[in-house]
């Protein structure tokens, strides 16, 4: 299906924005991927979450402050400073004060007979990563409210199913799924074709006329393939703005004066 970089770069990203709530329409090779990155997500929140508490220790009394992050901020810029050299290296406090559990649901009719879809299955449990997926097997048509109630909004969608018709359908009805906080919408083999070509301009219209408010976009294309080659990557920001850390910055960058 194309994917065979995808899959890796779809991995990358699950890790590098650490979603807690992820959904693929169209399954197949990349769903191991996308279950994959939860699942070492989740390794490294556990990890991470002990040493950070350990290191907060060594900096300050937990039980003085209300939460990790206030612990931190409450202390000297030395002992600061030594934290973000202390595993896992520049963390976030506040990044550890939830519990983070990453969950994939992964939806697909079966229709095509050409996919690995039906084998997913079996590969996940084999791979020990059934835990982070629930598979749903149906059309994507007409479920989005029925997921938005069960699991709220998502913040990583991933989407690889039909064409022109299909792309534009589920642009109808999934947009409200996804979290205007920073969600990821990612949708497959955007260029060198008129159809779903036609869906990205679409997009990139709605963003122009002020439709679409609050969306970043950024296309890219394997220019060493002629099918299955790109993707367009929307980033929903309509109530979000990233957090200012300058007072870090500063701190780590009095040790190189
Ligand atoms: C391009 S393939 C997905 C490839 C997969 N992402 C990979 O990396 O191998 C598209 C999949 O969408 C499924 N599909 C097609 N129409 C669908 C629909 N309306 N609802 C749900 N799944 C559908 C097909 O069964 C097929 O498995």
């Amino acid at each position: 299906m194309g994917t065979e970089v995808m899959a890796p770069l779809l991995y990358n990203l699950v890790r590098f924005t650490r979603p807690k709530l992820c959904l693929e329409i169209g399954m197949g090779y990349t769903s191991l991927f996308l279950a994959k990155a939860l699942s070492d997500n989740r390794h490294d929140f556990i990890s991470g979450r002990e040493n950070v508490n350990k290191s907060l220790q060594k900096i300050s009394s937990l039980s003085k402050f209300n939460s990790v992050s206030e612990s931190f901020s409450k202390a000297d810029k030395s002992s600061r400073l030594r934290f973000l050299e202390s595993p896992p290296y520049l963390a976030d406090p506040s990044y550890y004060e939830t519990d983070h559990i990453g969950k994939l649901v992964a939806i697909d009719d079966l229709s095509s007979e050409n996919t690995s879809a039906s084998e997913i299955k079996a590969a996940l449990a084999e791979l020990s990563l059934s835990d982070h997926v629930n598979l749903v097997n149906g059309t994507f048509q007409g479920k989005a409210k029925g997921l938005k109630e069960k699991f709220g909004p998502f913040d990583f969608v991933w989407f690889d199913c039909g064409g022109m018709k299909e792309y534009d359908e589920f642009f109808s009805e999934y947009w409200d799924l996804l979290d205007p906080d920073g969600g990821i919408l990612i949708l497959h083999y955007t260029l060198t074709n008129t159809s779903m070509g036609y869906i990205r301009q679409k997009i990139e219209l709605a963003k122009a006329n002020g439709e679409l408010p609050g969306i970043e976009i950024l296309s890219l294309r394997e220019p060493h393939k002629m099918m299955q080659n790109s993707f367009t990557m929307l980033r929903r920001i309509d109530n979000f703005s990233d957090q200012i850390y300058n007072e870090v910055r500063d701190i780590s960058l009095e040790r190189d004066v």
